[in-house]
């Protein structure tokens, strides 16, 4: 029994110490001054978290007074046209913002009577309001008891708790917006808002989290595990496409290897690599036009994978040692004989560079 009491006790202790040292770190170190947070009406609320979606405050401030100055309320932003609206955006970018502010404004005209609506799943509906804008609305402006989970805090909560995987999955997204929803207090929700927005601005930001001056060192799971950078964790890599090709290893008994410039665009534009072939009957048939290899044995190496950003380009490549050197048609190709023994200054493509070496060590 007492075991149960203890447990339940704790469990319904975490969420009130988190919002406890998250509201007291705002009544020492949150922003008070910023222009939307004197007089928090629902309109200009909303205005400046649309604003600020995808701008930081210190940009937005003051595109927020002009444009409160021109569009004062609901109804002024209404009943002007688009073009106005835009053009006092203009500078703000991602301009589908302004579009929908205007276009849910005359929705809120038209359809509430001008009067902001109160219900989350309403706000929801408006145009360019997801679901943790439209709580930051009601939290701010009203008061209103509603979890929210921009950037900002998904990072302070995935870390804080040391939650797995991707947000852009939609389990880890449920995982978070049940972390906030359990951490939001009942009371001054909105100062809990704006803080948990600031602390993930200022405090725990990407880049370099400020642990050292942050309310939630203690409790903090990243920060135990010294783990700050495992959360929240990228977008996993997809699988990258395979591309094959074979590419003709000519070693001529001078020493030198027969090399291609390859053209200037595309891959390793410019820099210089072995003839390339879709594969081994292609490679095959340009040795029978260039009247090489006839009778010769054609040695195949194990497949060399090279990594490029888009895609992996597994290369098999096919080594051939001429008793004599050819020169004749090759000359006229846009091809050199490359000394292995010489560092010559051309740009070698870098797998290139690890196949010379292994056919020097061949030798
Ligand atoms: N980013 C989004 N909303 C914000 C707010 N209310 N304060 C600071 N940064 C924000
Ligand atoms: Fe972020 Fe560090 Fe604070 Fe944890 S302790 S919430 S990692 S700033």
């Amino acid at each position: 029994m007492a075991g149960a009491a203890h447990r339940m006790r704790a469990a319904a202790e975490t969420p009130v110490s988190f919002a406890d040292a998250v509201l007291s770190w705002f009544d020492r170190h949150g922003r008070k001054d910023l222009p939307w947070q004197h007089n928090p009406t629902p309109y200009r609320v909303w205005v400046s978290e649309i604003m600020l979606q995808q701008t930081q405050v210190s940009t937005v401030i003051p595109y927020y007074q002009h444009f409160m100055e021109r569009f004062p309320d609901l109804r002024s932003l209404a009943d002007a046209a688009l073009d106005e609206v835009l053009h006092h955006w203009s500078g703000l970018g991602y301009y589908a913002r302004a579009r929908n502010l205007h276009k849910a404004a005359r929705q809120i005209r038209d359809e509430y009577d001008g009067y902001f609506p109160r219900d989350l799943d309403a706000v929801m509906q408006l145009p360019g309001v997801g679901r943790s804008t439209a709580g930051a609305i009601l939290s701010l402006a009203r008061g209103q008891r509603h979890p929210i989970l921009d950037g900002n805090v998904k990072r302070v909560l995935a870390r804080y708790h040391a939650v797995d995987g991707w947000p852009g999955k939609a389990a880890v997204l449920e995982t978070l917006w049940r972390l906030s929803e359990v951490a939001t207090p009942a009371q001054r929700v909105a100062d809990y808002n704006q803080a948990m927005m600031d602390l993930g601005a200022t405090r725990c930001t990407r880049g370099s989290p400020d642990c050292g001056r942050c309310p939630l060192q203690q409790g903090c799971q990243a920060f135990r595990q010294g783990r700050q950078r495992d959360f929240p964790a990228p977008r996993p890599r997809r699988e990258l496409p395979v591309r094959e090709v074979c590419m003709l290893l000519l070693a001529a008994p001078d020493q030198t290897v027969y090399l291609e410039q390859r053209p200037p665009s595309g891959i390793w534009g410019g820099l210089w690599s072995f003839p390339e072939f879709e594969d081994q009957a292609a490679l095959q048939s340009w040795c029978d036009r260039h009247g090489i290899a006839s009778g010769m044995p054609l040695q195949r190496w194990d497949r060399v994978r090279h990594t490029f950003s888009h895609f992996h380009l597994d290369i098999t490549p096919c080594c051939l040692q001429l008793q004599n050197p050819v020169f004749s048609v090759m000359e006229a190709h846009r091809g050199v004989w490359y000394n292995t023994s010489h560092s010559n200054a051309l740009g070698l493509a870098a797998p290139v560079q690890r196949l010379l070496a292994r056919l020097q060590n061949s030798n």
